[in-house]
């Protein structure tokens, strides 16, 4: 197969990679999302040499601050330009600390046919040393690559499907991994090396069903499963109108008893409720046995983002 000639839509968010410090060794105390992404384009001349490339700001956050807003503009952004025929992908710079999240949002929103690649960096651009460059070059191989398809993140050359990636580190530049199942490739000197395929089962949503106001997105909060667990926070949170709750388990989706007994209670008065392992690898291997639903392989935070996209489906 054929590499795709066609044009690559840059979609610009902010995060590190366009971080910038006024001290050039100062690998953490910049702030993120200060270049705009048509600087962070010109300052990688290789790029444009690869083919036609279109570039838009959608937001400019640190990505710790990513919200309902931008992830609307960017889906919608993201469905006009993969209609159209001669674009060949789409690259997201953003920040790393949400990225995953973002990740599984668009992959569950668009499953599109096309690749879309989030792209990241975890030294600011004013570094001795960025990794933003290499990794925005890698992501322009993999959008031509043939075969290409789905949403994944491009970082430290290693290319991870949207499903399995998650931050692993919080400093190293290799600061993503995919858990148990490993990268789906890597990029070799703007070579895209497949070890296996992403053949990922999600159905696109639609972005139709994204409500314009992000205080119309429905509440889903996190609570965690821990030694000492008690379901005070859970009738908190049903008091105050929450409409979903993914509750982080302990080992293979077990729960401390007084907080499984607010979440029965919780969900036997409307509010959605979603099992997912807080453990940093694997699945929740079902038992049979009666349980509150699971995630499956999804880690706390995408399960909460399919909870959030499952009550708008149902809304
Ligand atoms: C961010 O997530 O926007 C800041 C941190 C990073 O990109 O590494």
């Amino acid at each position: 197969m054929q590499n795709n000639p066609g044009t690559v839509v840059v979609l610009g968010t902010g995060g590190t990679i366009a971080g910038s410090s006024g001290d050039a060794s100062d690998n953490v105390g910049y702030r993120a999302g200060q270049i705009g992404v048509r600087q962070l384009l010109d300052a990688v001349p290789a790029l444009a040499a690869l083919g036609p490339v279109e570039a838009e700001q959608v937001a400019q956050v640190d990505s710790k601050d990513m919200g309902f807003g931008v992830w609307r503009e960017l889906a919608l952004r993201c469905e006009a330009h993969l209609e159209r025929p001669e674009v060949a992908g789409i690259v997201v710079t953003h920040g790393t600390d949400t990225l995953e999240e973002t990740a599984w949002f668009l992959q569950r929103v668009l499953a599109p046919a096309k690749p879309v690649l989030l792209v990241s960096a975890m030294r600011p651009a004013s570094a001795l040393t960025p990794d933003g460059p290499q990794n925005l070059l890698d992501a322009f191989a993999l959008a031509r690559a043939a075969g290409a398809r789905g949403v994944m993140a491009v970082a430290a050359g290693q290319v991870h499907g949207a499903r399995e990636v998650r931050k692993r580190h919080p400093y190293r530049v290799d600061a993503f991994g995919s858990g148990d199942a490993g990268p789906l490739g890597c990029v070799e000197e703007g070579v895209f090396k497949r070890f296996r395929n992403n053949a990922d089962e999600a159905v696109a949503l639609g972005t139709a069903l994204l409500p314009p106001s992000p205080a119309d997105w429905p509440w889903v909060e996190i609570v965690s499963s821990h030694a000492g667990a008690t379901g005070a926070a859970v009738r908190a949170l049903q008091a105050a109108g929450v409409r979903g709750l993914v509750v982080a388990c302990t080992g293979n989706g077990t729960l401390h008893h007084g907080l499984e007994a607010a979440l029965n209670d919780a969900r036997a008065s409307g509010v959605a409720v979603l099992r997912a392992t807080r453990t940093l690898d694997g699945r929740i291997v079902p038992t049979g046995a009666p349980a509150l639903p699971s995630a499956g392989d999804l880690t706390p935070v995408k399960a909460r983002v399919e909870l959030l996209l499952s009550l708008l489906a149902s809304a």
